[in-house]
């Protein structure tokens, strides 16, 4: 019968020697499956999470597969999780850590490091106002103050019916065609306040 955690019909094959279990510098490590040295074989208690899905769990353990460092299947981990709760935060670290045997200290700093994964609840529509040098010159600082006042918000903060959160954002690449921003994962160019109220009333609308 298949692992429902690795949903990987050649880690079906593997696993049916006899798993061992050695302990190293006090952490448990599992006899790496020959091919699989991520997947824990059967018989191996599973992470218990309250948070991350099975399905999450499963994705997590799939990816793995392809990286033999073990830390170097961090950022597709944190983005596993961050695409189901849509935030991350210490409890997540905590799942994390339970179902790679990623240090969670190592987890929690690979985060912090990306402003891409939100560490806190957000809107439904993560505005992004690009406010570096070309979006500046063409007025980017004045369309944030202008969203500011729309939205009746300020930076960093979320609507209260949760529709909108509104930051500033590093160059996102798309100085030819400034001012700009991202929301979610749209990029929105040549940005007026006409282009910018058409934009925030349909998303009202769809809600
Ligand atoms: S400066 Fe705004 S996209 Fe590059």
């Amino acid at each position: 019968m298949s692992d429902p955690h690795t949903d990987n019909p050649a880690a079906e094959s593997a696993v049916k020697t006899e798993p061992g279990k050695n302990v190293e510098n006090g952490h448990a490590r599992y006899e790496a499956i020959p091919g699989h040295p991520h997947i824990k074989p059967p018989g191996v208690p599973q992470a218990q999470t309250k948070i991350l899905s099975a399905e999450s769990i499963a994705e997590i353990q799939r990816k793995m597969v392809r990286y033999p460092v073990r830390k170097s299947a961090v950022l597709p981990a944190l983005t596993v999780a961050y695409r189901q709760i849509g935030y991350l935060n210490d409890e997540i670290y905590e799942e994390l850590a339970q179902i790679t045997e990623i240090p969670k200290l190592h987890i929690a700093e690979a985060a912090s490091f990306y402003t891409l994964f939100p560490k806190k609840p957000r809107g439904k529509y993560l505005i992004m106002v690009c406010d570096n040098i070309s979006c500046a010159l063409c007025g980017a600082d004045s369309l944030i103050k202008y969203l500011e006042e729309k939205l009746q918000i300020r930076l960093g903060e979320t609507t209260p019916d949760n529709l909108f959160t509104l930051q500033s954002a590093e160059c996102l690449a798309g100085c030819s065609a400034a001012p700009m921003m991202q929301v979610n994962h749209a990029y929105y160019e040549n940005l007026t306040r006409k282009k910018i109220d058409e934009l925030i009333e349909t998303w009202r609308r769809e809600g």
